[in-house]
């Protein structure tokens, strides 16, 4: 039984990336310059993040995934460009040498985060605007678009992209961030989690009371559905209808990216003209089995096969 796709489905990417780094060390004993830990480092990795983890989750589950982004003109950048490369992204990086590539470095020490430093700087000017040209083009070779914004600038021109996207007749997918969603409108689905979602339509307090806000947003920003993933909860779309997927029962060792395997999941199902119901049941299954792994991971198409 196959009920993953069979043709490849080609999908476009585009927002922040950001290279996620860790470094794992030894620690026996307090510094004498200050009270804290010192850690020997023994091995280091280095994982795409954000919109680049995104491609390579599609590009994992077998679809033709292209990036389109900015970095910096610095080690990080080109770190990100080599580890594109060797997942088969076809990754188009605007250099922009006036910002620095975002990067997240955490520092594990005896299987424990004990410190993460961010180096990132919000753009002072309009990134990406350059490529809004190249974005009209890959659209038009694409099934999907997949705009992952992570609030770090690279989206600036989002509401354009949509109207462009839309204008081709692609199915758009949003995971957004902020407080500011009317430049969303006419998405095809946004997937946010529920405190970006708490967020922009304030807190609620039963499945009801979800289920109104819901409805309402989707009616507000012209979403074809509104996706809410509910961590231990699992995830419900609203669409037309609504469908309800319950959390996969299994060890959870590390949840961050499991919001990227989501919507590539989709993104894939999508392409391939899965209905909703068919699309977040395997988007789901697909979260269940990345939060059982370290690290920002992935999903193989081969694992998911076995999982469904
Ligand atoms: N603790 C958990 N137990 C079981 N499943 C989980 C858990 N956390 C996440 N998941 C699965 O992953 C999906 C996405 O998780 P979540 O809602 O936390 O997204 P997110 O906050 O965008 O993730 P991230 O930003 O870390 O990538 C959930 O809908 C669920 O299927
Ligand atoms: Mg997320």
């Amino acid at each position: 039984m196959d009920v993953l796709p069979f043709k490849l489905p080609r999908l476009l990417v585009v927002g922040d990336v950001m290279l996620d780094r860790y470094w794992f060390g030894e620690v026996s004993r307090i510094s004498p310059e200050a009270p804290v830990p010192v850690i020997k480092v023994q091995h280091l990795e280095e994982r795409l993040g954000g919109a680049a983890n995104v491609a390579r989750n599609a590009a994992s589950l077998g679809a033709v995934s292209t990036l389109l982004s900015v970095v910096g003109d610095d080690e990080a950048g080109r770190t990100l460009g080599r580890l594109l490369k060797e997942g088969q992204i076809d990754a188009n990086l605007h250099v922009d040498s006036e910002i620095d590539t975002t990067v997240k470095l955490r520092v594990i020490g005896r299987q424990q985060q004990l410190l993460r430093i961010d180096f990132e700087t919000t753009p002072s000017h309009e990134v990406l605007r350059a490529k809004l040209a190249d974005f009209e083009s890959r659209v038009a070779q694409s099934d999907v678009v997949v705009l992952s914004d992570y609030g770090k600038g690279g989206l600036t021109h989002i509401a354009e992209m949509i109207r462009i996207a839309r204008a081709y007749d692609k199915p758009v997918l949003v995971d957004p961030k902020g407080d500011e969603w009317g430049k969303y409108y006419g998405a095809t689905v946004i997937t946010p989690n529920r405190s970006e979602l708490k967020e922009v339509v304030g807190r609620w307090s039963s499945d009801e009371e979800l289920a109104i806000k819901a409805r309402k947003l989707r009616g507000d920003l012209g979403l074809e559905a509104l996706l809410v993933t509910r961590s231990e909860e699992g995830m419900t779309l609203f669409a037309e209808d609504t469908h309800h997927q319950a959390a996969q029962a299994r060890q959870v060792f590390d949840v961050s990216g499991a919001g990227d395997t989501v919507i590539a999941t989709l993104a894939v199902m999508i392409a391939a003209g899965a209905d909703w119901a068919e699309a977040i049941r395997v988007a789901n299954i697909a979260a269940g089995i990345v939060v059982g792994k370290l690290g920002t991971a992935v999903v193989s198409r081969d694992e998911l096969a076995a999982a469904l």
